[in-house]
């Protein structure tokens, strides 16, 4: 009996996202007469398609231990391709950026190298996460390298979203609030998650190891 099943998941998961994702920037692309504003249009509709895709699997594993049920456990399994779904945005995000500054020539010169630096990061992180996801490439790291780079580049990411949204409250509007507000929920959820998770590995150690209890627990008569 084959063992396949036909959930949604894996790479036809990341092929769906990617397909969406790249149908909302046509759609808006076609709607908007104006193409400059269109692609601008592209670049706020992508970082949020990739600020969903980012939190999913930001908060996955946090959120599969705090509340263990079926929907956590399939982010968890599927956190890999959500990861790259979001890679794949955030391309697109790439992608248009450069084309706004075909569109409208003053955008560059607008923009200075500190204004660029926490895009940049970002994006030098997205690109070492995505290739670090292939087994052919992670191979060639440590596993505690690997953990290392993967939860130095999520915390950096978070905090370039946090800036992004943070700063355009007193600009663009309150309603930035809603998503940085969002933001901080899930960096609860995700530390509360892996404080619950050291503790349980911590349980785990002293059932299976009781002569390793603490000093204290030995001293009592
Ligand atoms: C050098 C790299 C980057 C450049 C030049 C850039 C440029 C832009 C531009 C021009 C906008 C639209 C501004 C507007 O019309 O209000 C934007 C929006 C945004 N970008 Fe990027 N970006 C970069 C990298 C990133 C990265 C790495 C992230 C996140 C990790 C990010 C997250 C966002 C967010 C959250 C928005 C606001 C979307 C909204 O309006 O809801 N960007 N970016």
């Amino acid at each position: 009996m084959s063992t396949k099943t036909s959930h949604l998941g894996g790479w036809k998961l990341f092929w769906l996202i990617a397909a969406a994702v790249l149908a909302m920037s046509a759609l808006i692309l076609a709607l908007n007469p104006d193409p400059a504003e269109a692609m601008r249009s592209v670049i706020r509709a992508t970082a949020r398609s990739s600020f969903v895709l980012f939190l999913a699997a930001f908060v996955a594993s946090s959120l599969a231990t705090l509340v263990p049920n079926d929907f956590t456990r399939g982010l968890v399994r599927e956190r890999r391709y959500i990861g790259l779904s979001f890679a794949f945005s955030h391309l697109v995000h790439l992608g248009a950026i450069f084309s706004y500054g075909v569109l409208n020539p003053q955008f560059w010169p607008s923009r200075s190298a500190l204004t660029n630096l926490p895009g940049t990061v970002g994006y030098v992180f997205i690109a070492l996460l995505a290739v670090t996801s292939f087994h052919a490439i992670s191979k060639r790291l440590s596993a505690t390298s690997w953990k290392r780079l993967h939860t130095v580049g999520m915390w950096t990411i978070a905090l370039i979203f946090g800036l992004s949204f943070f700063k355009r409250i007193p600009t663009m509007g309150v309603v930035y609030a809603i998503p940085f507000a969002i933001l901080c929920a899930a960096v609860a959820v995700r530390l509360v998650g892996k404080w619950a998770q050291a503790n349980k590995r911590q349980l785990a150690r002293t059932r299976s190891n009781p002569q390793h209890t603490s000093p204290q627990a030995l001293e009592s008569p």
